[in-house]
């Protein structure tokens, strides 16, 4: 005999509930998290900061040149510590992570992209975009497809034989894109990704980066520049050390 929906909705809860509904776990997440230089005199750059991001987003944060931009997204990328406060990623408490650890996370589930393009200068686009490979356990057979589908997918096919040198700044920040997220990164981290771009490369890249995140990529990228900001889904904003969410 089969029980009704009044009787179900009544019966005692004998029935664990499915462990298939943990609540989401969020890509990142600061708890009031604070960053001193010891100076003399301290700075502050961060000052008790909290932030979530929810796996799948795309967060901007915005702020004046020395509000703690560029603090943040190092402490997001494993690139520095919190003096005080925790960074979980992807549920996973960083703070008790050996250096070790902390590099094989950077290099297995984070991308950078920052302003200065930082690309191998003798080296080819592809042969960039498969350097980071050799290191983060990228099977050896899948670097190379995975280095040309990321070069694909920023519009860089025809150039990948090119060096650096010969592409314009918006195409040396597609190689870059495409370096950082030919390993299949969780969470991309950008660092004033078009400070070196005039507007309409900087649009071109600000596409790619909805693409991206279409594709389900988390993205976080730094920028005092209120058009790249206002392209994200999530706007963050910084003031001397201390976030709040903007409109
Ligand atoms: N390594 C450091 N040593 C001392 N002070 C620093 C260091 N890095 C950043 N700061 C200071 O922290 C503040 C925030 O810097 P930063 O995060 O680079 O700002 P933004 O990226 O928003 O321009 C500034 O006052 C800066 O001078
Ligand atoms: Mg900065």
């Amino acid at each position: 005999m089969t029980a009704g929906p009044a009787a179900r909705a009544a019966a005692p809860a004998t029935e664990p509930l499915p462990a298939a509904l943990p609540a989401p776990v969020p890509a990142i997440e600061l708890r009031d998290v604070t960053r001193s230089f010891p100076g003399p005199p301290e700075v502050q750059a961060l000052k008790g900061v909290s932030l979530s991001v929810a796996d799948g987003d795309y967060v901007s944060v915005t702020g004046p040149s020395g509000s703690g931009k560029s603090t943040m997204l190092n402490i997001l990328g494993l690139l520095d510590r919190p003096t005080v406060g925790e960074y979980r990623l992807g549920g996973v408490l960083t703070g008790s992570l050996d250096e070790d650890e902390r590099a094989a996370v950077r290099a297995g589930h984070l991308g950078f992209v920052f302003q200065a393009f930082h690309l191998m200068p003798r080296r080819s686009v592809l042969e960039n975009v498969l350097l980071p490979m050799l290191y983060n356990g990228t099977p050896r057979a899948e670097r190379e497809p995975r280095a040309r589908e990321a070069l694909e997918r920023v519009g860089l096919r025809h150039r990948i034989d090119f060096l650096p040198g010969a592409l314009s700044g918006g195409e040396r920040q597609r190689v870059a894109v495409a370096r950082a997220v030919a390993s299949r990164p969780r969470v991309l981290l950008a660092d004033e990704p078009t400070g070196n771009l005039d507007q309409a490369t900087s649009a071109g890249i600000m596409t790619l980066f909805e693409e991206l995140h279409t594709g389900g990529l988390t993205l976080v990228v730094i920028t005092h520049d209120g058009d790249v900001a206002r392209r994200a889904s999530r706007r963050v904003r910084l003031a001397d050390g201390r976030v709040s969410e903007a409109g």
